[in-house]
């Protein structure tokens, strides 16, 4: 079953890395802003199950500093952002970058074994997504993707020692599926090339391999047992140090607008959830979970989170509360396999960057996906054809999800400039044409992602194009969001303790 490893390099180093980091345990993967961490902890310990760790996702460093503070001597592990490590275009250029310089920062201040990191990305070829949009799951990808995660390995080393004299780690998480897949080799695969290549760690998230079951269209033919089995046959187990658990739910903008059929599961469909932090974890992530927790192969996991960010303490705790009777005898598990792990003797596969001519290849493909899933180009080619594509539901991303994006996810248009919404409103333009306007053209991003800055910025924009005379409200709309967003995230705003 699975695959000999020639031991390389890349997996020498990953060994001589993952060691140095302590088992996490079990804990709960966070957002600082909601909930709000002091009262959580607190109801945790009331209920006699305080997490082993908590995993803080990227913020500004004043709050990350509170954070530490508030903890004590709890583990504290890090979920990066921005890092957009599935773009050709990063090769090479991640030394001096803003984000990197912001993650090393973050790492720091939480003293955090690990840098998580989706390989995804909401950045591709000019055009700019609320979230993930997953990498083309192609030999040359994975290339790209490992050629990127040496950089910053090397770059973490050179500049973010921790307290202990370790470096954080950098793992890659497994994006969710959202209707689509498209490439030409399994997603599995993909991660072994990328782990055969570079040092990297992996974050197996239970509620993505759902997505993955789900889009890949794999449900139709297997059942769920039976794909799991297969997917961690060839899944680089042995190189899993974190694995999350998160709510998986109908999304928002399908709730009204999918047919019946699609969001149950009669007429043999599975419901069409999505990734989703603020829902409730459904039993069968944790059947699931069970299956990987017996897989011999998984012998450098550091920790199990439940994501629950946007979450209601209230459920937060309840969750958190049946997932440590479920899994302590997990953890010590976990222990015994981190000690039992010995390093094998190294034979080595030395890096191999992408040519230039692979580089232009692989941007070119990049290129034509996102001018497919942005509905600019229809889904030809083998990227889009051969067996380990799925293109069924494509449409709906296209015309229900990604508008949904645009016009409400991570600020409703309607409310943040109401009185140019209105003028619109007269002028008989319809906010529909925003979504248009966005995909219009490819587009280079000035400094560094921000989805609602860039929200703000594109619709002044287009309120220039299609009704000047607004042009001025919306102007002055924009900046007071721009002053209020600012004031936002300064320090003490940001900070919200009891
Ligand atoms: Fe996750």
């Amino acid at each position: 079953m699975g695959y000999m490893r020639v031991t390389s390099l890349s997996h020498k180093e990953f060994i001589r890395r993952v060691r140095r980091i302590p088992v996490h345990g079990l804990g709960l993967s966070v957002d600082v802003h909601a909930p709000e961490l002091t009262s959580l902890l607190r109801s945790l310990q009331a209920r006699q199950v305080p997490p082993g760790y908590f995993e803080v996702f990227y913020t500004e460093p004043a709050a990350l500093q509170a954070v530490r503070e508030q903890v004590g001597q709890r583990l504290l592990a890090y979920h990066g952002e921005g890092l957009w490590i599935t773009r050709p275009e990063m090769a090479g250029a991640w030394a001096g970058r803003q984000e990197l310089d912001d993650a090393i920062t973050h790492l720091q201040i939480l003293q955090s074994a690990w840098l998580n990191h989706e390989c995804a990305t909401k950045y591709l070829a000019g055009y700019s997504f609320g979230t993930y949009l997953p990498p083309l799951y192609t030999p040359a990808s994975a290339e790209m993707v490992a050629e990127n995660a040496w950089q910053i390995q090397l770059l973490l080393d050179e500049r973010c020692a921790l307290g202990n004299g370790g470096v954080p780690l950098l793992l890659l998480e497994m994006p969710p599926l959202t209707y689509f897949v498209a490439g030409t080799l399994p997603i599995p695969t993909y991660f072994r090339l990328i782990t055969e290549l570079a040092p990297c760690g992996l974050v197996l998230d239970v509620g993505h391999l759902w997505t993955v079951f789900r889009y890949s269209g794999a449900y139709r033919t297997r059942s769920l047992e039976t794909f799991v089995q297969a997917f961690l046959d060839e899944f680089p187990l042995d190189r899993v140090v974190e694995i999350h658990v998160a709510g998986v739910a109908i999304h928002e903008s399908q709730v009204d607008t999918v047919p019946a059929q699609v969001r149950s599961d009669s007429n043999g469909v599975l419901p069409a959830w999505t990734d989703a932090h603020a829902a409730p974890i459904p039993p069968v992530l944790f059947e699931m979970l069970d299956q990987i927790l017996a897989q011999p192969q998984l012998t450098n996991l550091k920790g199990i989170a439940l994501e629950v960010d946007m979450k209601s303490e209230e459920l937060i705790v309840e969750e958190f509360v049946r997932f440590t009777r479920r899994y302590s005898t997990g953890v010590r598990c976990m222990n015994v396999k981190n000690d039992a792990a010995s390093e094998s003797s190294a034979v080595s596969s030395e890096r191999n960057n992408l040519s230039l001519a692979d580089k232009l290849a692989l941007a070119e493909a990049y290129d034509r996906y996102a001018r497919v899933v942005v509905g600019r180009t229809e889904p030809n080619g083998k990227e889009w054809s051969q067996s380990h594509a799925n293109v069924d539901e494509l449409d709906l991303y296209r015309s229900v999800y990604l508008p949904h994006e645009i016009l409400h996810w991570g600020g409703e248009i309607t409310e943040m400039f109401p009185e140019s919404y209105r003028g619109l409103t007269e002028v008989h333009v319809p906010l529909a044409e925003l979504v248009a306007f966005w995909f219009q053209e490819p587009r280079s991003l000035s400094g560094t992602y921000d989805f609602f800055l860039l929200k703000v910025d594109r619709f002044v924009e287009f309120v220039r194009e299609v009704a000047p005379t607004l042009e001025a409200i919306a102007e002055r709309e924009a900046e007071v969001l721009r002053q209020g967003y600012r004031t936002a995230n300064t320090p003490h705003d940001a900070v919200q303790v009891n």
